[in-house]
C-alpha cells in the first residue's frame, strides 16, 4: 500500500470534499490509503501528489475516485422500524396525495445500488393491490440519484447476487418480484421501468427536480460537513411543499441544521415534515 504524507493528505482531502462533499476528518489518512492506493498504482504513479495532478484534469479518473471514496452500503428495507412507519403512514399519505394530483413525485437522493428504491416500489405496489388502486401507479414519478457511477449502473440493472438478496428481503417479496437466472436475481421489469435513474451530486443545483411529494435522503448526510448538510437540507426543502415528508437514516437528524421542518416522532421513528 502506498503511504500518504500529510501535505498530500491535505490536498486530496480538499479535492474529495470539493468533488463529492465527503468530509474526511484530520486523522482519516488511512481511508485514502486503503481506498485509493490500488488506483494510484493502476494509473502508474508512486505517490499521491502526481496522482492528484492527473485527477485534476481527468474526469474519468475523478469518477473512479468518487466510486472508491463513497460508502455504498445498503440493503432491503434497511431499518425495519422505519419501513413499518413508511408502510403504516407514508404510503397511505402519498397514495392519498396521488389521487388528487396528476403527478406524485418521489425522490431517492442517494440510492446506491437500488435496494431502497425497489423496497419502496414493492411496498407501494402491495398497498395499491390490496386497496384495488393499481391504476394509481401511473400517477407516480420515481427519480433515483447517486453520485457514484458504478452503483447507479447496478441500480439501473436491478440485478442482484444471492448474497445481496439475503440482506433484509423477505421471501414473499423475493418470490413475487424477482426472477432468477444463473444465480443472479432480476427485479420486476415493469416496476423497474418506472424509475428514472440519474447521476447527481447533492452539491449541485436542484432546480431540475421540480416539486417533490416525498424524499428519501437516507444515510448520506453523515458523510458531509455541517455547512454542506445545511445547504443540502435547504435546497431539498425548497423543492417540497408544506406537509411533504423527508425520510432520513435512523441515526440522522436535521435538528441542528434546519428549522424548515416539523420533526415528528411516529412509533419512536422520526419523520421530518416540511412546515
Ligand atoms: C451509505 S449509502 C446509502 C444508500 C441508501 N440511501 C441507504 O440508506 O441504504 C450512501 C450513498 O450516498 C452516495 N453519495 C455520497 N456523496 C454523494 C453526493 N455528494 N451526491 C450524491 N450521492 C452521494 C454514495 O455514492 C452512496 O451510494
Amino acid at each position: 500500500m502506498i503511504k500518504i504524507n500529510s501535505s498530500e493528505y491535505d490536498i486530496l482531502r480538499a479535492f474529495i470534499k470539493q468533488k463529492c462533499g465527503i468530509n474526511l476528518g484530520a486523522n482519516k489518512s488511512y481511508l485514502i490509503e486503503t481506498r485509493l492506493s490500488d488506483l494510484v498504482l493502476e494509473y502508474g504513479f508512486s505517490n499521491y501528489l502526481d496522482f492528484y495532478k492527473k485527477a485534476e484534469k481527468d474526469i474519468s479518473l475523478i469518477e473512479r475516485i468518487i466510486d472508491a471514496m463513497t460508502t455504498n452500503e445498503t440493503f432491503w428495507f434497511r431499518d425495519t422500524a422505519v419501513w413499518q412507519v413508511i408502510s403504516d403512514r407514508i404510503v397511505p399519505y402519498i397514495v392519498e396525495k396521488a389521487k388528487n394530483k396528476r403527478k406524485a413525485r418521489v425522490w431517492f437522493a442517494a440510492c446506491s445500488s437500488g435496494q431502497e428504491v425497489y423496497s419502496f416500489l414493492m411496498m407501494l405496489n402491495e398497498h395499491l393491490e390490496k386497496t384495488r388502486q393499481k391504476n394509481l401507479m401511473d400517477v407516480f414519478d420515481f427519480t433515483a440519484t447517486d453520485i457514484s457511477p458504478s452503483v447507479l449502473f447496478q441500480a439501473k440493472a436491478g440485478s442482484y447476487s444471492g448474497i445481496a438478496m439475503e440482506r433484509g428481503l423477505p421471501l414473499f417479496f423475493k418470490n413475487k418480484y424477482f426472477t432468477e437466472k444463473d444465480k443472479i436475481w432480476h427485479f420486476d421489469k415493469n416496476l423497474k421501468g418506472r424509475v428514472t435513474f440519474k447521476k447527481f451530486n447533492l452539491q449541485d443545483s436542484y432546480s431540475w427536480l421540480g416539486s417533490l411529494d416525498l424524499v428519501f435522503l437516507r444515510n448520506v448526510l453523515i458523510y458531509f460537513s455541517p455547512e454542506t448538510k445545511k445547504e443540502i437540507i435547504e435546497k431539498t426543502s425548497e423543492r417540497m411543499e408544506s406537509g411533504t415528508p423527508l425520510i432520513l437514516g435512523s441515526t440522522e437528524s436535521i435538528r441542528d441544521f434546519s428549522d424548515r421542518f416539523d420533526i415528528v416522532s411516529q412509533n419512536n421513528i422520526i419523520i421530518n415534515y416540511k412546515k
